[in-house]
């Protein structure tokens, strides 16, 4: 049976019946059709495209035109999944105006279900001006990683007094705006709590702890297709790297020894083949 897709409302509302919900991140059409088949609830179409799928070092290189191309085959290959459209690094950051462009033709070029940019306080105006023509907007503090660089790095956040308290205020201040949900990446697992105390739109968690009704995982992490890169924050639930580089060097080995193709993979049609003309 077809799983029930996920609404804009039900954010809250899972949230509010005690539901656990999670969001995975999918680039192409065969992954979101997996994702599809699965219980998963959410689908993000991550600036992470930039390292997973265009192997840059980070997610600022990444174009509304790299985020378009890849959501488009996402929202075909997975119609019963939730899929969030990541707003790539310099199309909302100039102000209302810009992200309202952006937001736009990526809502109507893509059909993806809402929008999710990065920052707290800051883009506060952003997101309400973006809901006020009818945008869902899902907002990401904690790392946020196109703005890693002018914090030193990929590193846990709010990890003081002061850092703790500054997140609550930017999660107030994206939930006041009228952001539906926020992604809270790698924080202490007590502050991601405090923070989720604080606000009533769910936090999805990635790095940030159990106490939350959402945990978000990037597909290759939590496949362990990188081989020797592994967040703190993740688990391995498969190890699919290993696998596929198994299964090609099956396929090269029974090549080489003549062991593949058998008649099984073969056409076996007899067919009388004419002699060629000079
Ligand atoms: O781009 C992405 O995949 C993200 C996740 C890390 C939440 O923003």
């Amino acid at each position: 049976m077809a799983k029930k897709k996920m609404t804009v409302l039900d954010f809250k509302k899972y949230m509010q019946e005690g539901r656990r919900f999670t969001c995975v991140t999918a680039y192409d059409y065969t992954t979101a059709s997996i994702v599809n088949d699965s219980d998963t609830d959410i689908i993000l179409v991550g600036d992470s495209l930039g390292m997973t799928m265009l192997g840059y070092n980070t997610t600022v290189g990444v174009t509304m035109e790299d985020m378009i191309h890849h959501i488009r085959p996402v929202v075909k290959g997975a119609p019963d999944t939730f899929i969030m459209g990541d707003m790539p690094f310099g199309s909302y950051q100039e102000g209302p105006q810009q992200a309202i462009r952006n937001a736009c033709r990526m809502l109507a070029e893509t059909n993806c279900d809402c929008i999710k940019l990065e920052g707290g306080g800051s883009v506060a105006p952003t997101i309400r001006a973006l809901v006020d023509v009818g945008i869902p907007v899902c907002a990401h503090i904690g790392l946020t990683p196109q703005s890693a660089t002018s914090v030193g790095g990929f590193k846990v956040q709010g990890g003081t007094p002061e850092g703790a308290k500054k997140l609550i205020l930017d999660a107030k201040a994206v939930e006041a705006a009228g952001a539906f949900a926020m992604v809270l990446e790698c924080v202490p697992s007590v502050v991601a709590q405090a923070v989720q105390a604080a606000i009533s739109i769910p936090v999805l968690g990635i790095g940030a702890g159990p106490e939350l009704p959402c945990q978000v995982l990037i597909f290759h992490d939590m496949m362990d297709m990188y081989g020797d890169f592994k967040p703190k924050f993740v688990k391995q639930f498969a190890h699919i790297r290993a696998e596929m580089v198994g299964a090609l060097n099956a396929f090269h080995t029974e090549t080489a020894d003549g062991a593949f193709p058998t008649p099984e993979f073969s056409f076996n049609k007899q067919v009388e083949i004419p002699p060629l003309e000079d």
